[in-house]
């Protein structure tokens, strides 16, 4: 099922926010209860804020969207200030209609991971899977958790996320040494099930991922260019973000 990744090149991440949430605001149209399956990350939060603005100011509602997040960190409880749900709440949900018991973020302090990674497969299953995956894209060439090496058929595990991965997160902690050294992630394959994916990437620091994401060899040495084999992905870059494309 050979698709190719479809690239959009805009001015500014304003501008990829915009069409990000006219994604999200077309599917919404057809589909109300739509299964949203959302990212953390800087690169996100004009998306989010763009959602907040259009739910506040031109009535989008989100009070039949289900919404399931790509990962976790192992060890962080809901509450914890960088954990992905206190994320979500913050920038997104808590200024929503979105009903608290529609939204599924692992729980980072599950007692048996493994278990709760099934368990979130089984969810996405119950939801009749997810309509549309929003990824941000990891310097080297990560999505999710999901790490070079990671397969196309990989499902939601507990994972280490490499040293760089952990570096380039530990500017949202007080201490470098607070980082969770394990996460919960949705695999690859889990984010190929899904019936439309759209990864945002802005920035220079982003280029030469994007390159080898969308014109590389398909690789598990850059789990994002496994996305080409998806039949309805986009990737919204900046222009520094695409700079490296040919
Ligand atoms: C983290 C997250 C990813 C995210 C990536 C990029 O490791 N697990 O889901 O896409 O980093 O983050 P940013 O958008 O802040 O560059």
């Amino acid at each position: 099922m050979a698709g190719g990744i479809k690239v959009q090149i805009l001015d500014d991440e304003q501008a990829v926010a915009g069409l990000a949430a006219k994604f999200i605001v077309e599917l919404l149209r057809r589909r109300p209860d739509a299964v949203l399956g959302l990212a953390t990350g800087s690169t996100p939060e004009p998306t989010y804020d763009e959602l907040v603005r259009l739910h506040c100011e031109e009535g989008l509602s989100f009070s039949k969207v289900r919404t399931l997040n790509l990962d976790e960190y192992l060890g962080l409880d809901g509450d914890h200030e960088q954990s992905f749900r206190f994320f979500m709440q913050k920038h997104l949900f808590g200024h929503l209609d979105i009903r608290p018991w529609n939204t599924f973020i692992f729980d980072g302090m599950a007692r048996e991971p493994e278990q709760e990674c099934l368990a979130f497969e089984a969810k996405i299953r119950g939801l009749g899977g997810v309509d549309l995956w929003l990824l941000g894209l990891g310097g080297n060439g990560h999505i999710a958790f999901n790490e070079p090496g990671s397969t196309a058929g990989s499902r939601s595990r507990v994972v280490t996320p490499d040293p760089e991965t952990v570096e380039a997160n530990s500017r949202h902690f007080a201490d470098p040494r607070e980082v969770p050294r394990r996460g919960l992630t949705v695999g690859v394959g889990t984010i190929l099930d899904g019936r439309s994916i759209v990864l945002l990437a802005t920035g220079a620091h982003k280029a030469e991922a994007v390159a080898r994401a969308v014109e590389g060899p398909r690789s598990v040495d850059c789990p994002a260019s496994l996305l080409q084999d998806h039949p309805d992905c986009f990737f919204l870059l900046d222009r520094p973000a695409a700079a490296r494309l040919s």
